[in-house]
């Protein structure tokens, strides 16, 4: 068993743009559980765009992440040693014990995962979890898709972008994805299955969104914001849905953009909504069934980006806000 356990703090905070220099490894004593503990070596570490909003520490809808202390994130992990009824040596389960090797828990907010339902364990991080759920929820919460109807979704290469234009197709609809650059976009047509993906990094990015939209759109799933949004808003039908999932684009910025125009919201008598994935999870109990059954069938695609490494977490990270990950982004630990 390791003695030392690596942990990748939160050093300072960013002004903008997060750097390396935000973020410092140490080691420390690979730490012992107590009576009703368990010892968890992180197997699995998810890299998600929300950790940029943790590293500030304005108001939002969770608590930032805390200076000197380890980054938070979601794991898989192994018990690598229990003092806990209710855990054994070998289990996994999904846990949220941040950027480090190893890190004791009460057992609070751990669940066993099924490694033959779960194959590979990875996808706990992914399509099988918070970002499939995500995807699932939104989507089906809020955009409430129609066969026939076009749903475009940005990020669209991405955890959540692409399990949501996948559910589209599944839902009988015509599904556009935007995303950056021909790789991704090809791979979001010809392996994930969607009827269009629209590059946004070239010129006239409307007009080719149109192109894409022959019918305008019934639904958008925001991932984005920014000059996606901006591009797409005039092409919502009247009663569209816009699912208000996330905003990368202005994670960076020091102070809020200006505002989409609202006044189309109410003219065109559309729904835009935002939310947050926790506080509909529960709504959804069969969504993890529904999405290994189909991810085993072979009816969703899941493309994973694992970096090898827990020392590779702050670059691989940074890289996400570039858009450098091609799929759910995780770093393989242990
Ligand atoms: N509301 C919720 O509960 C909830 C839960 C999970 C995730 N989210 C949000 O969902 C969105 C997607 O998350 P994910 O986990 O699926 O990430 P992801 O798509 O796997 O990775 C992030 C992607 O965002 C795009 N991006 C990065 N910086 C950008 C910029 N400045 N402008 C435009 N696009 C940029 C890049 O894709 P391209 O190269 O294709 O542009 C990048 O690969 C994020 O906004 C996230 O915050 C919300």
């Amino acid at each position: 068993m390791a003695t030392t356990n690596r942990q990748i703090l939160l050093k300072s905070r960013p002004a903008a743009a997060p750097t390396a220099a935000n973020f410092e490894l140490v080691e420390t004593p690979v730490p012992e559980p107590r009576d009703g503990e368990v010892l968890l070596r992180t197997l699995y570490l998810s890299l998600d765009p929300y950790m940029r909003g943790r590293m500030s520490a304005g108001p939002s809808y969770a608590a930032p992440a805390e200076v000197g202390q380890p980054m938070v994130g979601g794991t898989v992990s192994e018990v690598a040693a229990s003092r806990h009824p209710g855990f054994a040596k070998g289990d996994i389960v999904s846990s949220y014990v941040g950027w480090q090797d190893y890190a004791v828990s009460n057992g609070a907010g751990l669940t066993k995962l099924d490694p033959k339902m779960v194959k590979p364990i990875s996808l706990a991080l992914g399509l099988l979890g918070m970002p499939g759920m995500t995807a699932y929820a939104g989507l089906m919460e809020i955009g409430q898709p129609k066969p026939g109807e076009t749903v475009v979704v940005s990020a669209a290469s991405g955890a959540v972008g692409s399990v949501v234009g996948q559910l589209a197709k599944l839902k009988g609809c015509r599904a556009v994805g935007v995303a950056g650059g021909p790789e991704k976009c090809k791979f979001v047509v010809d392996t994930l299955g969607f009827d269009a993906c629209v590059d946004h990094k070239g010129d006239n990015l409307r007009e080719r969104i149109a192109e894409a939209c022959p019918k305008g759109i019934d639904v958008y799933f925001e991932n984005v914001g920014g000059a996606t949004q901006r591009a797409l808003w005039p092409l919502l039908n009247n009663f569209s849905r816009v699912a208000v999932c996330g905003m990368i684009a202005s994670y960076n910025d020091p102070a809020p953009q200006p505002g989409p125009d609202l006044r189309t919201v109410l003219v065109k008598r559309m729904t835009v909504r935002g939310f947050i994935v926790t506080e509909l999870w529960p709504k959804y109990p069969n969504a993890f069934g529904e999405l290994a059954d189909w991810y085993h069938q072979g009816k969703i695609k899941y493309r994973e980006d694992v970096v090898e490494g827990l020392e590779k977490a702050p670059e691989a990270f940074l890289g996400l806000l570039q858009g450098k990950n091609f799929g759910k982004l995780a770093v393989k630990v242990g």
